[in-house]
């Protein structure tokens, strides 16, 4: 049974167990750069299927389900060629009898991004490529058009980012609140995520206070395609919130834009910029094992790095982590 169940007996909403729960934590040690500042990690990484893992798997656990409830039998996406989103759902939709049509756009383009580009092609996915997010913007109706069968694809926003796939954020807040409450871990002040849709950082506010805990998240904007300030990501969290109600849970607050924070001083010059503090970083954290990307972990730790002691400690790092 999810936490979000057991919160709410009689939620009306699926749930397909994709991923070992809870998934571990631990004091992040071993990187010059953060000593002085109380860092645990909780490592995201292993949540699913082995080279399928990560925080994406999170929202399909929601997603997958809530589709099989609406009839469909396409899902349409967008992302960039390097998509951790698009191929987490490219893999496990087909594994779930889903067709899965991807929309990508171009984007900077290093070894991770090759590679997953190529992961995206042989994912057994339908993929179409634009230049630009505006020109994806434009085929977006014909590309729906075109895959309608008996029903329209079910459209998925980028990063999965809708209120169904930000449940599962909302859960993670809720495991992470077990996990205090087990011993675990230390009550966290702060929590830091990447920001590339908005789902990770939206879900744990609202998570986090569905379960009373003071914990504030802080998250690294690494995505500059579209608005992701602190009044949008509220506003997605609220939407969640909305979800639940209408599907039976009592209680649940608002969340306001001053209940998170959200930075992009770790973006670079734009989304995918694989910045030297984000190189930095992945090579740190290579040292000591842990396997990071420059688009997303890598940035979000060097901003735990670059504002340590000014952030409300114990800090929380999320290893959120994309499938390969
Ligand atoms: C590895 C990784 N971390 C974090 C994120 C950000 O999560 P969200 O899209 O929910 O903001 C993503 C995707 O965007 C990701 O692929």
């Amino acid at each position: 049974m999810t936490h979000l169940h057991a919160r709410f007996p009689g939620l009306d909403l699926g749930h397909l167990r994709l991923g070992a729960v809870p998934t571990p934590v631990r004091p992040l040690e071993g990187i010059p750069a953060l000593a002085g500042t109380e860092v645990w990690l909780k490592d995201e990484s292993r949540f699913g299927d082995g080279g399928w893992a990560g925080n994406k798997v999170r929202k399909l656990e929601w997603i997958l389900p809530e589709a099989e409830r609406r009839g469909v039998r396409t899902l349409f996406t967008v992302g960039g060629i390097g998509t951790h989103w698009g191929l987490a759902c490219a893999r496990y939709g087909a594994e779930h009898g889903f067709q899965v049509v991807l929309g990508l756009v171009d984007q900077p383009v290093d070894d991770h991004v090759r590679e997953q580009l190529a992961r995206l092609e042989a994912s057994g996915a339908v993929i179409h490529r634009y230049p630009t997010p505006g020109r994806l913007r434009l085929a977006a109706p014909w590309l729906i058009a075109r895959y309608t069968r008996a029903r329209l694809p079910w459209y998925l926003p980028a990063g999965g980012s809708n209120p169904v796939g930000t449940l599962g954020y909302v859960e993670t807040a809720l495991e992470i609140a077990d996990q205090v409450v087990r011993g675990e871990l230390p009550e966290p002040g702060t929590v830091v995520v990447p920001v590339g849709s908005g789902g990770t950082i939206a879900g744990l506010a609202l998570g986090f206070r569905l379960a009373g805990l003071r914990t504030r998240v802080f998250g690294a904007v690494v995505n500059d395609s579209f608005p992701l300030d602190a009044p949008v990501l509220a506003r997605l969290a609220t939407r969640t919130g909305a979800l639940l109600t209408e599907r039976g849970a009592t209680g649940v607050p608002e969340i306001r834009p001053d209940d998170l924070t959200a930075r992009d001083d770790w973006l670079g010059t734009t989304y995918g910029d694989p910045t030297p503090a984000s190189r930095a970083m992945v090579t740190a954290a290579g040292a000591i094992g842990l396997e990071l990307e420059p688009v997303y972990t890598g940035k979000a730790l060097a901003a735990v790095a670059d504002l340590g002691p000014e952030l409300d400690g114990p800090v929380l790092w999320l290893n959120t982590h994309g499938p390969r």
